[in-house]
């Protein structure tokens, strides 16, 4: 069977690295790179370090207005679809490149498997809450990583097809982990272990409201501790629009640096004395590396990261970073939370058994 997988973005290449490693032993893939990330330390150097298959097509949409950019993917997805008449199609999370691979699968009646569905936030003012949504509501297998996500999609009435089988990334994170510590060394970094803190910061409603950017790297820059900010491209030019470089500039303890690449920051993670984030992948692997983490957003779709101490969502209007961080206390780990690692052959083998 022929399954074509639709990607585009930094967290999906990570997903795709830890499946497509187990799928191409069971079925050919035809992989489709939609483009959404286009610099080398946004796509490239996560296909070169991950040994992520090259894509059978490049698409090259990158950025755009949602509309667009997601109008422009249906188009050219739906041109490979046409031309390699995949029995199914797979995408990943909660991106538009997922919305425009499950719309153009939907509409042309080929199954849609769905990795890490049942995932919400419950503000629908994300534009990932939106991609999740419809892309759950059309697929024929969703791969839920959580019983919270099983819970959420039996509440939209989606029983059928649906599997818990942990999550891709805790899978990434076992078979990294090794070699991000073989490959990288945190005096690389000019770091001290459990002496830093890990910030990364990109979600829209941070990054496209000047207040709660501004309170953001305000916080950043009160703290004692040293910050180590790998700054996504949205919210570089976003700090450069809103006039903010001086904030940056003048607080001493802050190292702004470009992306880094996955294992470096698996590195960084571990040795966090406290990592904060508006991202879901990272609020996973803080937990994963048991380091106390810090989401600045008002919901999370990650709530058993809650649940277990190791995380606490704070508005970043109101965040007073300083006492947060001399308060901190580690969570319980809860076993098996995210699987046990094994999720892709999970995954693999129901896809073997149902499309056989
Ligand atoms: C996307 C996903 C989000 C995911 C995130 C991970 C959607 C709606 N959002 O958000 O779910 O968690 O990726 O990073 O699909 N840009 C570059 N170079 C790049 C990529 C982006 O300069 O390689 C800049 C562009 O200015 C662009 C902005 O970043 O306008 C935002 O890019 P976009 O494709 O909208 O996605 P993300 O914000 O990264």
């Amino acid at each position: 069977k022929k399954i074509l997988t639709i990607a585009g973005t930094r967290p999906q290449l990570v997903k795709i690295a830890a499946v497509s490693r187990v799928l191409r032993q069971s079925f050919e893939e035809v992989l489709v790179n939609t483009g959404q990330h286009y610099d080398y330390n946004m796509a490239g150097v996560f296909f070169d370090e991950l040994n992520i298959p090259k894509p059978d097509y490049d698409l090259g949409i990158g950025s755009d207005s949602h509309g667009r950019q997601t109008g422009k993917m249906l188009i050219a997805v739906e041109e490979v679809v046409e031309k390699e008449q995949p029995d199914v199609i797979l995408v990943y999370g909660d991106t538009n490149s997922t919305l425009a691979g499950a719309t153009v699968a939907s509409k042309l009646h080929i199954p849609i498997v769905h990795i890490e569905a049942g995932l919400r936030s419950y503000n629908k003012k994300m534009p990932e809450e939106i991609n999740r949504i419809l892309t759950d509501h059309v697929s024929t297998l969703l791969f839920a990583p959580t019983d919270v996500a099983v819970s959420n999609l039996e509440n939209e009435g989606i029983n059928n097809g649906v599997y818990q089988v942990g999550d891709v990334m805790y899978d990434a994170v076992q078979f990294n982990m090794e070699l991000a510590e073989q490959k990288y060394k945190l005096s690389y970094f000019g770091l001290e272990h459990k002496s830093f803190v890990l910030g990364t910061i990109h979600r829209a409603d941070n990054t496209d409201n000047k207040d709660r950017l501004e309170a953001i790297l305000r916080a950043f820059a009160s703290i004692e501790e040293e910050v180590y900010l790998p700054l996504h491209p949205r919210t570089k030019s976003k700090i450069e629009q809103y006039g903010f470089e001086p904030i940056l500039e003048q607080a001493r303890n802050i190292t702004v640096v470009a992306p880094i690449s996955y294992l470096e920051m698996l590195l960084l993670e571990k040795h966090a004395k406290a990592i904060v984030t508006d991202s879901g992948g990272v609020q996973k692997e803080a937990y994963f590396a048991k380091v106390p983490c810090v989401t600045l957003r008002d919901q999370t779709e990650w709530v058993e990261t809650i649940d277990s101490g190791w995380n606490q969502l704070v508005n970043p209007l109101k965040v007073d970073l300083g006492t947060i961080l001399s308060n901190l206390t580690d969570g319980k780990p809860i076993e098996g939370l995210y699987g046990d690692g094994k999720s892709a052959r999970e995954i693999v083998s129901i896809m073997h058994d149902y499309f056989k």
